[in-house]
């Protein structure tokens, strides 16, 4: 990162008092510490003091690995609470802390706020953030909002013009969290620093694309959420139609932000209409043979809930690249194991030269695997003759793991906030894009269909599997 990057500023967090706060901000901006002269204020409807809030966050750093005193000391020096009364509407001691740091700490009036609070919360809080002249300073400010933006087409849009109301685009950081993720960056390097892959990233060579998250875990007590949610808003219309943007995306014009996010866009506007009964499966998982809950009986969930936990889409790029490869979107809950990864079949080849019986080993073996998490990395796959007399192949891999290289990865919350602090919006999702990827769903959403049952920690519903059939 370049020196003196990052102005000094005043960082706000709403919603200072809850889980995001505790598990991924607060570590993040501790470890981003080094990098940025940055005052953190908390604030939410809790009536906390300073010592409360560093405190909380110590023992949170702590959790997250970092040793006690240098949690303590970076709490001590750079953390400070305001409460916003239990209306959560007072913001007179928001204001005065803001002013007052400003004020001894010499800082230019550079202001990042980050909206951690459930959605409802948003518009009350830019609303204010616009009127009470917080936001209008001589040095930068910064919106924050974290998804969901939106729960369809219409509310998003509602939802981007009442932030415009307030807020230039350029001043909004819509987060993605996948966005954030190194692995996922590095889709960018991988296609467009290696001619190698770029030069056979098409329709000609690819048959199907497929992109999984999966996840072994269930609701972690946010069934109030997601019983409204479902997979396709939680999951698919952020995070896995991000992942296949950057994977459908053309050479973009620079590596800036502007240019990144129109080739982003354009590939949602090329997307077929999908055809809701052709095009999607969606599932619910039922308990299992060891006694696991059914998500019928998960605590919270309404009783004849037909929320789907799972789904499968296929997708249709219709542009010269692309025209006529399916991508297959899938993710869900309590599935077999937590693997996020995008998987990249090739065609096979025109004719079986090395025809064996029994085995698909010379026949399509070229595929690439890039994992996203965890155990990172990237697998090619291609067949070698296996030794001796006989002529038998065997499909075998070339492997890259991050890790086995380069040790840890930085968080995705570090990557981001970093980049909030440096006023970068590539890692973010503009307007436009929120937009366009609500248009693309909106033929499956409002609308009832079947719901499969899959038993829990499996692999899903098994009617899944026609979508990759019948390509
Ligand atoms: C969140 C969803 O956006 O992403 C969660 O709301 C999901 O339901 C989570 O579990 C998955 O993120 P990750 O980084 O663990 O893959």
């Amino acid at each position: 990162m370049p020196e003196n990057a990052i102005e000094p500023h005043v960082f706000v967090i709403f919603g200072a008092t809850g889980d995001l706060t505790h598990r991924k901000l607060l570590p993040a901006l501790f470890r981003t510490a080094g990098h940025a002269p940055c005052y953190v204020v908390g604030t939410s409807g809790s009536d906390w003091t300073n010592e409360r809030f560093r405190e909380g966050a110590s023992e949170w750093l702590v959790r997250s690995g970092v040793d006690v005193e240098g949690a303590r000391a970076w709490a001590d020096e750079k953390l400070f609470y305001a409460s916003l009364g239990p209306e959560r509407r007072d913001f007179s001691a928001l204001i005065s802390l803001i002013a007052t740091l400003e004020r001894e700490y010499s800082l230019p009036g550079n202001r990042v706020f980050y909206l951690s609070v459930p959605p409802r919360g948003y518009p009350f809080l830019i609303e204010q953030l616009g009127c009470c002249g917080l936001s209008d300073r001589n040095g930068f400010t910064r919106l924050v909002i974290e998804k969901p933006f939106g729960r369809d087409l219409e509310s998003a849009r509602a939802l981007n013009e009442f932030v415009h109301r307030y807020y230039r685009e350029d001043q909004v950081y819509r987060i993605d969290h996948y966005l954030g993720k190194e692995t996922v960056q590095n889709l960018l390097a991988f296609r467009f620093a290696n001619i190698l892959f770029e030069s056979v990233w098409n329709r000609d060579r690819i048959d199907s694309i497929e992109i999984t998250v999966a996840e072994d875990l269930g609701l972690e007590g946010r069934a109030g959420y997601y019983d409204r949610a479902g997979a396709l808003r939680d999951m698919v219309q952020n995070h896995l139609t991000q992942l296949l943007t950057l994977v459908a995306m053309e050479v973009p014009s620079g590596f800036n932000a502007k240019a990144i996010r129109q080739e982003k866009i354009k590939v949602l506007r090329s997307l077929l209409p999908l055809d809701p009964d052709r095009d999607a499966v969606f599932g619910q998982y039922v308990g299992g043979t060891s006694g696991e809950k059914g998500y019928l009986e998960e605590k919270g969930v309404q009783r004849a809930s037909r929320t789907e936990t799972f789904v499968a889409v296929r997708l249709r790029v219709e542009n010269w690249r692309w025209q006529g490869v399916p991508f297959i979107l899938r993710t869900g809950k309590r599935l077999a194991k937590r693997m996020t990864r995008i998987a990249v079949r090739y065609h096979c080849a025109p004719v079986a030269l090395f025809e064996q019986q029994g085995s698909t080993c010379g026949v399509c073996p070229n595929m690439i695997l890039i994992t996203l998490q965890p155990n990172e990395g990237f697998d090619l796959r291609f067949d070698v003759k296996t030794p001796g007399a006989d002529f038998n192949l065997e499909t075998q891999q070339l492997s890259f793991r991050y890790h086995e290289t380069f040790g840890r990865l930085p968080e995705a919350y570090e990557t981001l906030l970093l980049d909030v602090m440096m006023g970068d919006q590539t890692l973010f999702v503009h307007a436009d894009e929120v937009e366009a990827s609500w248009a693309v769903y909106t033929p499956l959403l409002n609308r009832s269909h079947r719901v499969y049952p899959y038993t829990a920690g499996s692999w899903g519903p098994p009617e899944a599997a026609r979508l990759s059939a019948q390509t």
